[in-house]
């Protein structure tokens, strides 16, 4: 089996997974809570973080799965993007369980294991197609034609924030506790999505901007008194969702026909979802960060050859 590992943001997570993709378990320990009083993720507070759970999240997932370090054939770990000291977290586990079993060590793209959450059993999908990938720090439009990472290609990208990032601060403007984007989806389901009207930039080609938006929402959050805002809470939830969504959809419709996949953190918002009733969502527990991900891409990636030499990387490489 392979153990994933996966410490690049707020999550630190372990997964064993099998070469032909079945997931035995998958452990995800989330450290939202840690974080959310200083209204985002602390770069040094995670690293700490990671470096008390990676060996627990280990054991955990091990137990889960009813196996132990004998049955670990590869281990594979994220090597970035991310935040460089979480990263060196994971990496350096990686390398010491590799070393003391002997075992080839698979250092895996952030990204690439976002697409290869599609690749796991019970339904693994084929390429070609074409994925939305939206995280809290990525957002993409990639053209899928194989399962390695040399199969994506990029076809578009935002300009400024990340369609999850977008999802964090309008919640943040409206009072909602980090990070916002699934409290945001729940408000919205109260509210009417055409209340107000939230323009989203329209730039050339399959690029998508969303610093505007935010904007607006800032406006209109500004013009109300607290009475009135509490009144209006949800019907902004709504509309400014309803505005991302239609910027996401319209750019996948854009980006040509054949099968559609959404995958990373906002492929788990419910109207995204539902907008795209023809689109392959990864399931939920895939959706935002986790190990299973990062184990089903070092399938089709090559062992490092030299591992204990291998670096973290912290832009997308
Ligand atoms: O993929 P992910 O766990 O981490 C990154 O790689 O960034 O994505 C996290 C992002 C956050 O911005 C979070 O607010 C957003 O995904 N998210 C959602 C929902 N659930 C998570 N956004 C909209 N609706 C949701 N239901
Ligand atoms: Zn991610």
């Amino acid at each position: 089996m392979i153990l994933g590992i996966e410490t690049s943001c707020d999550e630190t997570a372990a997964a064993l997974v099998t070469h032909e993709g079945e997931i035995r378990s998958s452990i995800v320990s989330s450290q939202a809570d840690l974080h959310a009083r200083y209204g985002g993720v602390v770069p040094e507070v995670a690293s700490r973080r990671h470096l008390e759970l990676v060996t627990p999240v280990i054991r955990d997932a091990l137990e889960q799965a009813g196996a132990g370090l004998d049955d670990v054939d590869t281990v594979a770990v994220t090597a970035g993007p991310g935040l460089i000291g979480a990263l060196l977290v994971g990496v350096s586990a990686a390398k010491a369980l590799a070393w003391a079993r002997r075992v080839p060590l698979v250092p895996v793209d952030h990204l690439h294991g976002h697409v290869a959450s599609l690749f796991l059993r019970p339904t693994p999908l084929e390429p070609p197609f074409t994925c939305l990938l939206a995280s809290g720090g990525h957002t993409l439009l990639l053209d899928v034609r194989g399962r390695g990472r040399d199969g994506m290609r990029v076809l578009g990208t935002t300009l400024d924030d990340a369609a999850g990032e977008a999802f964090d601060k309008g919640a943040r403007l409206l009072g909602l506790p980090y990070p916002g984007g699934a409290a945001l989806d729940a408000l919205a389901r109260e509210g009417d999505p055409a209340a107000y009207v939230f323009p989203v930039a329209r730039v050339p080609g399959l690029d998508f901007s969303f610093s505007g938006l935010k904007t607006a929402l800032l406006y209109a959050v500004r013009g109300l008194d607290p009475a009135q805002l509490a009144a209006r809470r949800a019907d902004l939830a709504a509309s400014y969702q309803r505005a991302i969504v239609r910027a996401l959809v319209e750019r996948l419709e854009a980006a040509g026909s054949g099968t559609v996949a959404i995958v990373g953190g906002v492929a788990a918002n419910s109207e995204l979802r539902s907008s795209l009733p023809d689109a392959v969502a990864a399931p939920l527990p895939l959706c935002t960060d986790n190990a299973a991900m990062i184990a089903s891409a070092a399938r089709y990636t090559p062992a490092a050859s030299d591992y204990l030499t291998l670096d973290a990387y912290a832009s997308a490489a």
